[in-house]
C-alpha cells in the first residue's frame, strides 16, 4: 500500500461523523465512523409526492425537508447506539442541488454542528455519490476513473485522491437520468424513471427502434443525450397521432441500448488515457441494468478492475456524505458558519 497523507492520518484519526443530504427529493442522515464504516443511514423521501406532475417540485421537495431532518438526526442517532456527545463532526451537501432543498440541510447542519461545538465539513453531492463506492468496497482507494450518472450529472471523472478531481468529459446538454425520467414521463411510467423503464426493458428487443448515438466533434469524451430524448418522445408522440400501439419493452431496451453505447466505450476510452484500469460507477443511473451488464463486460475483456455501489447506495443517501466528508476534514476542508449552499459548483472546485 501507498503510503499517502490521507492513509497515515485515517490510521491516527477516529471520528464519528454525522451526515446529512437534502440536495433533491431525498431527506437523508447517517452516522459514519472514519470514513468507511456506516453506524446508521436513514432516507425519506418525498418522490411519491413528485410523481403526479412527472419531476421534482422544487418547493414541495424542501418543504419535505423540513419536515423530515430533525426526525432523521434522531433516528440516525438511536439507530447507531449513540448520544449527541458521540459526534465529532457535521458534513452536510452543499452543493449541487435544487437551492431551496440544499438550504435546509446547510442550515440545519450549521446549527447542530454549532450546538454540539464541532466542526462543519461541507461535501459536493456528486464527491459524495463516488464515496459510495468507498463504503461498499474496503479495498478501493484513488486513483481510479469514476462514471458519474444521475439526475442532474453525466460525467467521467479523473479520482486522482480523495479531494482532487479533474473531469474528463460529460454531457453537453441532458443529463442521462433527465433523458430516462423525460421518456418515463411521456410513456406514463412516473417519476423517478429510471428504475421503471430499466425494467419495462426486460424481455424487449434492443434494436427494434434505432435512436440516436450522438458524438461531439471536438471533444469525443463528451456526450450529448438531449436528441435521444426527442427521438423517443418523438417516437411516442407519432405513434399516439397515427393510432398505432408500441412495443413499451422494445422501445425501452432500445433506449436503454442508446444510453448506454453512449456510455461505455467513452468510459473505456477514458480508462485507455488514464491507464489506472481501474473504474467506479456512481449514481442513480448506475443502478441501470444493461449499462452494469455492458460495462462489466467491457471490463472483463480490456482487464480493468471495475466497482459498483450496490443499489441500495446508488441513489442519494448521507453514509456516502459522511464517507466523502471524513476525507475531506483529512484534507482540512471545513466550512465556518457562513456556509452557503450553491446550486452548482465544478466536482474539482468543491
Ligand atoms: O443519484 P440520484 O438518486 O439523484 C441525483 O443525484 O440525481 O439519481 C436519480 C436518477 C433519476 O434520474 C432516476 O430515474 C435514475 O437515477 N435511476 C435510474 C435507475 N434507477 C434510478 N436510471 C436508469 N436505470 C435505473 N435502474
Amino acid at each position: 500500500m501507498v503510503l499517502t497523507l490521507a492513509s497515515i492520518l485515517e490510521s491516527v484519526i477516529s471520528m464519528n461523523i454525522l451526515a446529512f443530504e437534502s440536495s433533491c427529493d431525498e431527506t437523508a442522515a447517517a452516522i459514519v465512523q472514519d470514513g468507511r464504516t456506516v453506524l446508521s443511514s436513514v432516507i425519506a423521501s418525498s418522490a411519491d409526492m413528485h410523481t403526479i406532475y412527472g419531476g421534482v417540485v422544487p418547493e414541495i421537495a424542501s418543504r419535505q425537508h423540513v419536515e423530515a431532518i430533525v426526525g432523521l438526526a434522531d433516528e440516525a442517532l438511536r439507530q447507531a447506539g449513540l448520544t449527541k456527545g458521540d459526534i465529532d463532526a457535521v458534513a452536510v451537501t452543499y452543493t449541487p442541488g435544487l437551492i431551496g432543498a440544499l438550504l435546509v440541510g446547510v442550515s440545519f447542519a450549521k446549527s447542530v454542528a454549532y450546538g454540539l461545538g464541532v466542526p462543519l465539513i461541507p461535501v459536493h453531492h456528486v464527491r459524495g455519490h463516488i464515496a459510495a463506492n468507498y463504503v461498499a468496497h474496503p479495498d478501493l482507494e484513488p486513483p481510479f476513473l469514476c462514471l458519474c450518472v444521475s439526475g442532474g450529472t453525466t460525467a467521467l471523472v479523473d479520482v486522482r485522491d480523495y479531494t482532487h478531481f479533474q473531469v474528463m468529459g460529460g454531457t453537453r446538454d441532458d443529463a442521462a437520468g433527465e433523458c430516462f425520467d423525460k421518456t418515463a414521463r411521456v410513456l406514463g411510467l412516473g417519476y423517478p424513471g429510471g428504475g421503471p423503464m430499466d425494467k419495462m426493458a426486460q424481455g424487449g428487443n434492443d434494436k427494434a427502434f434505432v435512436f440516436p448515438r450522438a458524438h461531439v466533434a471536438d471533444h469525443p469524451l463528451d456526450m450529448s443525450f438531449s436528441g435521444l430524448k426527442t427521438a423517443v418522445l418523438n417516437t411516442v408522440h407519432n405513434a399516439r397521432q397515427k393510432g398505432e400501439e408500441l412495443n413499451l419493452h422494445d422501445l425501452a431496451a432500445s433506449f436503454a441500448a442508446a444510453v448506454s453505447d453512449s456510455l461505455v466505450p467513452r468510459v473505456m476510452e477514458a480508462d485507455r488515457m488514464l491507464g489506472y484500469h481501474k473504474i467506479a460507477t456512481a449514481g442513480g443511473v448506475a443502478a441501470n441494468s444493461r449499462i452494469r451488464a455492458e460495462l462489466t463486460r467491457a471490463c472483463q475483456q480490456a482487464g480493468t478492475k471495475l466497482w459498483m455501489p450496490p443499489l441500495s447506495l446508488c441513489g442519494d443517501n448521507a453514509a456516502m456524505i459522511g464517507c466523502q466528508g471524513y476525507y475531506e476534514y483529512l484534507a482540512g476542508h471545513t466550512a465556518g458558519w457562513d456556509l452557503n449552499a450553491k446550486a452548482s459548483l465544478d466536482i474539482a472546485k468543491g
